[in-house]
């Protein structure tokens, strides 16, 4: 029997993380890509084919995005970063945006204790500006809550866009030396790097993205530079775990040369 997965009707879902019965294949020691990135894309088409309006599709992701954070844990991955809400998202009907902010402030309010029981660290990477107050709110009470937790960290990336998260570094260190407290000589990637939304956050290894788009949609730009890029067909409310181990086996495939090179003829 297939396990029952979340729904939004559970008021206290606690589960194990293996309680679906997978399990990971076993990876070499090292392999497991660090930081994984995933746009969670294909809500709306998920939900239109079957006759249902948008807003469906968006409800049923969230039994996905939990199977897929309790996959990463049972896989090894430390970091994972999941575009919940873009800087573009504003331009969808007021009515999709509207329930967007309002499930992500629930789903975060609903999922919190079992995130904290898995020991994720939940964060939040975006901006302040038009995102809702109640929002914010509910992500910083994770953020306090799950602060001391270093399973996994689970970045919630809400009203963010790569670009943007550039400018805002920008911004900060133009301050810097306009007050002469930095010279323009002084800018390097380590020192934008630092005033990124999340300074501690590793690159992305592996980026991943649901529902067949291949493209980045302005997600984790500057940190993805050297990721490998795995797009699933998979529409998200059906992505789960085994998905995500796909993705991972993929990336285990490639070679990874940094702009480096070997010289081996082979014939
Ligand atoms: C991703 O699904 C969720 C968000 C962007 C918030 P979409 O809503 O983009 O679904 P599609 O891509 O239109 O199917
Ligand atoms: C990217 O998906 C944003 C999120 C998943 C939150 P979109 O559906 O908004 O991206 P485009 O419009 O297809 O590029
Ligand atoms: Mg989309």
């Amino acid at each position: 029997m297939t396990p029952k997965p979340f729904t939004h009707r559970d008021a206290v879902p606690y589960r194990p993380l293996d309680w679906t019965g997978e399990y990971p294949p076993t990876y070499p020691k090292g392999a497991v890509p660090e930081h994984v990135a995933i746009v969670m894309d294909g809500n709306g088409r998920w939900a239109n084919r079957q006759g249902l309006t948008r807003v469906e599709g968006h409800r049923a992701g969230e039994a996905a995005l939990l199977d897929v954070v309790a996959g990463a844990i049972q896989a090894g991955v430390k970091h994972l970063s999941v575009y919940a809400f873009s800087t573009e998202n504003w331009s969808r009907s007021p009515d999709e945006v509207r329930f967007l902010m309002g499930f992500n402030r629930e789903v975060l309010h609903r999922r919190r204790d079992q995130l904290n029981e898995w020991g994720v660290r939940i964060r939040w990477s975006g901006r302040k500006p038009r995102l809702w107050g109640s929002v914010i709110k509910e992500l910083q009470h994770a953020e306090r809550l799950t602060e001391g937790n270093s399973t996994l960290t689970l970045t919630m990336c809400v009203n963010y866009g790569g670009r943007v998260e550039i400018v805002d570094a920008m911004r900060r260190i133009g301050d810097d030396i306009a007050a002469g407290r930095l010279k323009p000589s002084a800018v390097t990637e380590k020192l934008i790097r630092k005033n990124l939304y999340q300074p501690d956050m590793p690159d992305v290894d592996l980026f991943v993205r649901s529902s067949g788009e291949q493209r980045t949609s302005n997600f984790l730009l500057w940190e993805s530079a050297y990721a490998e890029m795995v797009f699933l067909d998979t529409l998200w409310p059906d992505f789960r775990r085994t998905h995500l181990w796909d993705a991972i086996g993929l990336y285990l495939s490639r070679d990874r040369r940094f702009g480096g090179a070997v010289d081996a003829p082979t014939a």
